[in-house]
C-alpha cells in the first residue's frame, strides 16, 4: 500500500491537506468507537478510472449512520460525486476509498448526541488484500471468537466498532498460520470472514448465509449473486452449518478488499482436491472481466471518472 501525502482528503465538503484530516484523542469516535464507514474500490478501466458500485456503498453508509442516529448532513449524489472529484483530482486510481462518518470532538462521555458529525473521504493506492498468493485459494480456520450476537452491534451497520471483534477473529488466524478466520454467529452457525463474506458450493448450488446470521449486506455479496442468476447458478441464501466447510465441494470469499477469493481448507481439511473448483472459477471469470474492462458492464455497476489532461510543456 502507497499513500501519497500531496493527497487531499475530503472534510465536510471541503478539501483539505493529509496531513491535516486529524481528530482530537478525546473525539467520541476515539473512545467510544462511534464511526461507520466505508471500503470502495476505484478500478482502471481501458476507458479511465471507475468506482465500483459507488452508488450501494453510499447508500449503506448513510444506511449504518441511520441505525447509530448519526445525521449526515450529506445525500447520496452529493457523496458520490466528492469521490468522483476527490479521485480525479488526486490522480490515483486504482484505489481505495474509504468514507467515514464519525462523531467527533464535543462532550466527553457515552452520550453521543451532543458530539459533531464529521465526514471524511479519503482515497490511496492498495493491492491485493489476502496476499499475492491468493490465486490460488487461502487456509482459513473457523475462529474461537463468535460472530457479533444480533441485538449487540448490529451487523448490517459496516461500524467502526464491529472490527474490534474482526481484528480478534484475524489476528488468532494469522497468529495460527491462517491467512483469514470464518467466525460462527451466537448459534454455532458459518457467519463470514472477519472482512469478507463467505459462499460454499455443494451439488451444484451456491450457498450463502442470509443476513439474519449476523453478516454484512455485503456489495460483492450481491454482485455474485446477480452473476450466479445470470448463470444460471442455483442460490440458496440458507443457515450453514459448520462442518459444511469441511464437505464442501467449494467455498470462496468476496469483498471490496478480497474481491473473489477461493478457500483451499478449512482447519486443515482441504476443500474438496484443494484446487479451484469450477463455480468458483465461473463466477472469478465474470467479476474479474467486469472489473477488468474485458467484459461490459451489464448491471451498470460503474461510475466513472471524468479524468482532465495534463498537458506537458
Ligand atoms: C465483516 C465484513 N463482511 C463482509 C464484507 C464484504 O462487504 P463488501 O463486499 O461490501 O466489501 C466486509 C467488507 O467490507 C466486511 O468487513
Amino acid at each position: 500500500m502507497a499513500i501519497d501525502e500531496n493527497a487531499k482528503v475530503w472534510h465536510n465538503g471541503r478539501l483539505i491537506r493529509w496531513k491535516d484530516a486529524t481528530v482530537h484523542v478525546l473525539a467520541h469516535v476515539v473512545n467510544y468507537g462511534s464511526s461507520v464507514f466505508e471500503g470502495i474500490r476505484c478500478y482502471k478501466l481501458p476507458s479511465g478510472p471507475a468506482i465500483f458500485r459507488a452508488n450501494e456503498h453510499i447508500q449503506r453508509l448513510l444506511d449504518s449512520a441511520k441505525i447509530y442516529r448519526m445525521d449526515v448532513d450529506y445525500t447520496r449524489d452529493e457523496l458520490v460525486a466528492a469521490m468522483v472529484d476527490l479521485i480525479g483530482l488526486n490522480r490515483i486510481w486504482p484505489c481505495y476509498i474509504r468514507p467515514i462518518v464519525l462523531r467527533g470532538y464535543g462532550q466527553v462521555g457515552v452520550n453521543p448526541l451532543n458530539s459533531p458529525i464529521e465526514v471524511f473521504i479519503a482515497n490511496y493506492e492498495w493491492g491485493k488484500y489476502l496476499g499475492s498468493d491468493a490465486d490460488q485459494g487461502v487456509d482459513v480456520c473457523v475462529s474461537s471468537w463468535t460472530r457479533i450476537a444480533p441485538n449487540t452491534l448490529p451487523a448490517m451497520a459496516k461500524a467502526g466498532a464491529n472490527y474490534m471483534n474482526s481484528q480478534l477473529i484475524k489476528m488468532e488466524a494469522i497468529l495460527n498460520g491462517y491467512v483469514e478466520g470464518i467466525a460462527l454467529d451466537m448459534n454455532g452457525y458459518v457467519s463470514e470472514g472477519s472482512g469478507e463474506n463467505l459462499f460454499v458450493v455443494r451439488n451444484g448450488s451456491l450457498l450463502t448465509a442470509p443476513l439474519g446470521n449476523s453478516v454484512l449486506p455485503g456489495i460483492t455479496r450481491d454482485s455474485v449473486l446477480q452473476i450466479s442468476h445470470d448463470l444460471g447458478i442455483p442460490i440458496v441464501e440458507q443457515m450453514i452449518p459448520r462442518e459444511m466447510l469441511y464437505i464442501a465441494d467449494e467455498v470462496f470469499f468476496s469483498g471490496t478488499a478480497a474481491e473473489i477469493t477461493a478457500v483451499r481448507s478449512v482447519d486443515k481439511i482441504s476443500v474438496k482436491n484443494g484446487a479451484v473448483g469450477p463455480i468458483t472459477k465461473a463466477i472469478q471469470r465474470e467479476f474479474y472481466g467486469v472489473i477488468n474492462g474485458t467484459l461490459p458492464d451489464r448491471h451498470n455497476w460503474f461510475t466513472h471518472v471524468p479524468v482532465k489532461q495534463t498537458v506537458s510543456v
